[in-house]
């Protein structure tokens, strides 16, 4: 027995050795590609985009709009209820940047939305890029609803008052795909000079072409992974068709747990520019749903899961504008003072939507 013991501390203290070792060379190759501080921030924008309540979202009073992120003002939220998608733009004071944030799929089961992921083909062809091809699905998300328009307005707008600050785009899960999407096309149809791109388990959204388009386009993106987090496994990736397989864009940054029982590590392991480094998330099998909605310690899910559902005080709707299909868009400009509701007052007026 002892001598187990005296075994598996060996083993313990030479995976820490190891891995910090490892970690420190890291934080020395890659401090320009990942901040882990930026990481932080970003995801916390990435979690208050779920909330449901758009009067918090929209004054930036809900409890996930504090804390790191408390400088930070709404210039733009677009739902669009057809397709079950959210999004916001706003500025950032304290990083001088425009922030826009696409929230993850809101099916009634993300169980079944995971199981969808197996069956995605690849099958449009990305406009404007020989032999790319992505996910229409994915695409059409950002690209065919009223997400688009709302962003290019928001950004449009946020320019007009803060002129050419950096973009920064961030989302979780379906809402990193819509990231991604919405990242390159800043890049090629707005001629925007610095758009970062940083998602957190988003899937796969194309294949090696377009790839490797995306990558030259928009060279400053983090791809977060956690752990065994499934999501980032799927579509699948079939290593022996590489004309027909998905494939990721880099930078993946692949979180995972090192240690035994009670003494846990967090490695935060910065991958190779291939999009599918062998040594990241590809090294175990994605078999977790838990790693899927939490990164960094804060939670990328609604609080009411399974529905469409969304809140909003009357009071808010003057700021709207809504469409036949009942899509809306709530717009301010940022420099005037926000609404500040009384939120213990306004339950009565609420009015509940879908
Ligand atoms: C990381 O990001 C934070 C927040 O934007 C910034 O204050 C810090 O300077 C950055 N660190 C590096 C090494 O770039
Ligand atoms: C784009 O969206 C509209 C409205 O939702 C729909 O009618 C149209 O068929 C879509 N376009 C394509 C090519 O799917």
């Amino acid at each position: 027995m002892g001598k187990r013991r005296w075994l598996i501390s060996a083993i313990f203290i030479y995976l820490i050795a190891f891995s910090f070792g490892r970690e420190l060379r890291v934080k020395e190759d890659h401090s320009s590609i990942y901040n882990h501080t930026l990481a932080q921030i970003l995801v916390s924008y990435a979690s208050a985009v779920y909330v449901a309540d758009l009067t918090e979202l929209f004054t930036w009073t809900c409890a996930r709009c504090d804390g790191l992120i408390k400088e930070f003002e709404v210039i733009e939220l677009v739902v669009d209820i057809q397709h079950c998608l959210q999004g916001f733009v706003g500025v950032a004071k304290d990083l001088n940047a425009i922030i826009i944030a696409f929230r993850g799929t809101q099916e009634h089961s993300i169980m079944n939305w995971i199981e969808d992921l197996y069956w995605k083909q690849l099958d449009l062809n990305y406009p404007g890029m020989d032999d790319a091809m992505v996910h229409r699905g994915f695409y059409y998300a950002y690209h065919n609803t009223t997400i688009r328009p709302a962003v290019l307005n928001a950004i449009k707008r946020a320019k007009e008052l803060y002129g050419e600050i950096p973009i920064m785009v961030t989302g979780h899960s379906m809402g990193g795909a819509m990231a991604s999407f919405c990242g390159i096309d800043l890049k090629v149809n707005h001629e925007a000079q610095n758009v970062q791109v940083m998602t957190f388990g988003q899937p796969r959204v194309g294949n090696a072409v377009f790839a490797s388009y995306y990558n030259k386009l928009v060279p400053k993106t983090i791809r977060v992974t956690n752990d065994r987090d499934i999501v980032p496994h799927l579509p699948p990736y079939y290593y022996y068709f590489p004309q027909k397989t998905y494939h990721h864009f880099p930078r993946e940054v692949w979180l995972y747990n090192i240690g035994l029982e009670s003494l846990v590590y967090k490695i935060e392991k910065v991958c190779d520019g291939t999009g599918e480094d062998p040594s990241c998330s590809r090294s175990v099998t994605g078999t977790s749903i838990s790693d899927h909605l939490v990164y960094y310690g804060v939670e990328l899910m609604s609080g009411v899961p399974g529905t469409c559902r969304i809140v909003m005080d009357p009071r808010i709707a003057e700021y709207g504008t809504r469409d036949l299909s009942g899509n809306f868009v709530l717009s301010r400009v940022p420099t005037t003072p926000v609404i500040r509701l009384n939120t213990e007052a306004c339950i009565e007026g609420r009015s509940e939507l879908n």
